[in-house]
C-alpha cells in the first residue's frame, strides 16, 4: 500500500469533478484498511468508494482512502435461499449480473445503480419498487477509532428512505467492509409494480418474466432517461423526493391537482422533486458546464468542466426557485463535500 501525493480525483467521482487529493491510497483488504486508519501522521481521513453519490467542491487535504476490497462468497444456503457476503469494493451492478448468472433473485430491480456495494447501506439505495433493506441481512464495518470490526443487523442500520444509521449517528465513525444479502434460489418474488417495468415487458411481449427479464427492462428504462456517468458526469438523483405531512400535502394538491404523488402512509405523502423542478422551468437548463438533465430534472450533470461549486450554485438556485413556487424545500441526496 503506497501513499501517493496530489492525485486527481476526477476518475474517482462520477460527477467527473477535477478536485485533487493531497494524499491518496488504495486498500484492497481489511488489514490494509486497519493499517491506514492507524497512521497517526495523517490525522484526517476521507473514504472514497464508487464516488457515485459525491459532490466535491474543493481539494481534499485529508488522506483519501479508496476502497477496493473485493470478493463474493456464499455464507449460508438451503434449497430456497442463499446468503451472500459481498465485500465493499465490489461494483454493485456487476455483482447483480453475477447473481443473475447464478439465478439468485431479489436485486434485479436495482440493476445499473452506479457505485459499490459497501456504500449501498449508507443511503439504503433503491429503485423501481425495491430497496436494499428488502434483501439486507447485516453488514460489517470498521470502527475508525477502535479499529474493531462490528456487525450491524438490519435493525441497527435504522434504514429509511435514502437514509440509515450511517448517515446520522454513525456518520464518519465506520467504514462498511462487507454486506450480507439474502436472495431467492427458487420461487423468485418478482416486483413489477412500478408502471414503467410493466410497460417495458409488454413492449417486449414478455408475459412470464424471469429475474433476467426484469433486470433487462430496468436497464432499458434507466438508459432511456438517466445519463451514463461514463458519457456525462452525474450522480443520479441529486435531490430526495420531499415528504409532506397530510396537512401540507392537502394544501399543495389543492393548488396543483395535476401533480404526481405517492402515498407513504395515512399521514405522509411523497412528491417527486423531478416534477417540482421541471415545473419550475429547470429541465434541460444549463449554466456554463453545470446543467439539469434533459430527460430527468432530478439529475444534475457536468457537461465537462463544471466545478463542484458551480454544480452546488445551480442546486441552490433550484432549491430557492422550487421554494418560491411551491413552498416546499427540497434537499440534496448526494454527499456534498465543502
Ligand atoms: N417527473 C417529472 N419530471 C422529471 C422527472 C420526473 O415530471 O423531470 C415525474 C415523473 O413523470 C413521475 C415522477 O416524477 O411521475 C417520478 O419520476 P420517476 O419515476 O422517474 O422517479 P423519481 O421519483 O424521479 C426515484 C429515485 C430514482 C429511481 C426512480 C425509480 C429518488 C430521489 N430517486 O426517482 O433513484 O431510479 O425513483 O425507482 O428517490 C437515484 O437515487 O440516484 C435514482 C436515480
Amino acid at each position: 500500500m503506497h501513499i501517493l501525493q496530489n492525485i486527481s480525483l476526477q476518475s474517482y467521482n462520477t460527477f467527473g469533478i477535477s478536485a485533487k487529493a493531497k494524499h491518496f491510497c488504495e486498500v484492497s483488504n481489511i488489514e490494509e484498511l486497519k493499517n491506514v486508519f492507524s497512521l497517526k501522521e495523517y490525522p484526517t481521513k476521507f473514504v472514497i468508494s464508487g464516488g457515485s453519490n459525491l459532490l466535491l467542491t474543493k481539494d481534499i487535504e485529508a488522506l483519501v482512502i479508496h476502497i477496493n476490497i473485493k470478493g463474493i462468497s456464499i455464507i449460508e444456503e438451503d434449497n430456497d435461499y442463499v446468503i451472500l457476503k459481498v465485500m465493499a469494493g465490489e461494483n454493485w451492478h456487476e455483482m447483480i449480473l453475477w447473481t443473475l448468472e447464478n439465478n439468485y433473485g431479489g436485486l434485479e430491480n436495482m440493476s445499473l445503480i452506479p457505485g459499490k456495494t459497501g456504500t449501498a447501506p449508507i443511503q439504503n439505495i433503491g429503485a423501481y419498487g425495491v430497496e436494499l433493506k428488502d434483501h439486507f441481512v447485516s453488514c460489517e464495518a470498521l470502527h475508525t477509532e477502535t479499529l474493531e470490526i462490528k456487525s450491524f443487523s438490519k435493525e441497527a442500520c435504522k434504514f429509511g428512505y435514502r437514509d440509515s444509521y450511517f448517515k446520522n449517528e454513525g456518520k464518519g465513525k465506520f467504514v462498511i467492509t462487507s454486506v450480507n444479502l439474502k436472495l431467492t434460489k427458487t420461487n423468485h418474488i418478482l416486483n413489477t409494480s412500478y408502471g414503467s417495468i410493466e410497460e417495458e415487458l409488454l413492449k417486449k411481449n414478455i408475459k412470464k418474466p424471469s429475474i433476467q427479464d426484469i433486470s433487462n427492462a430496468v436497464i432499458t428504462i434507466r438508459q432511456s432517461k438517466l445519463p451514463d456517468p461514463k458519457e456525462i458526469g452525474n450522480s443520479g438523483s441529486f435531490f430526495k423526493n420531499p415528504i409532506l405531512s397530510k396537512e401540507e400535502f392537502l394544501v399543495f394538491s389543492s393548488k396543483h391537482p395535476e401533480a404526481p404523488f405517492y402515498k407513504i402512509s395515512d399521514t405522509l405523502f411523497k412528491v417527486p422533486a423531478g416534477w417540482l423542478i421541471e415545473q419550475s422551468g429547470f429541465k434541460g437548463k444549463r449554466l456554463g458546464d453545470a446543467g439539469v438533465h434533459k430527460k430527468q430534472a432530478l439529475v444534475l450533470v457536468n457537461y465537462g468542466k463544471a466545478t463542484g461549486q458551480e454544480i452546488l450554485n445551480l442546486a441552490h438556485t433550484i432549491i430557492s426557485e422550487v421554494r418560491n413556487k411551491f413552498g416546499i424545500t427540497i434537499s440534496p441526496e448526494v454527499n456534498i463535500i465543502r
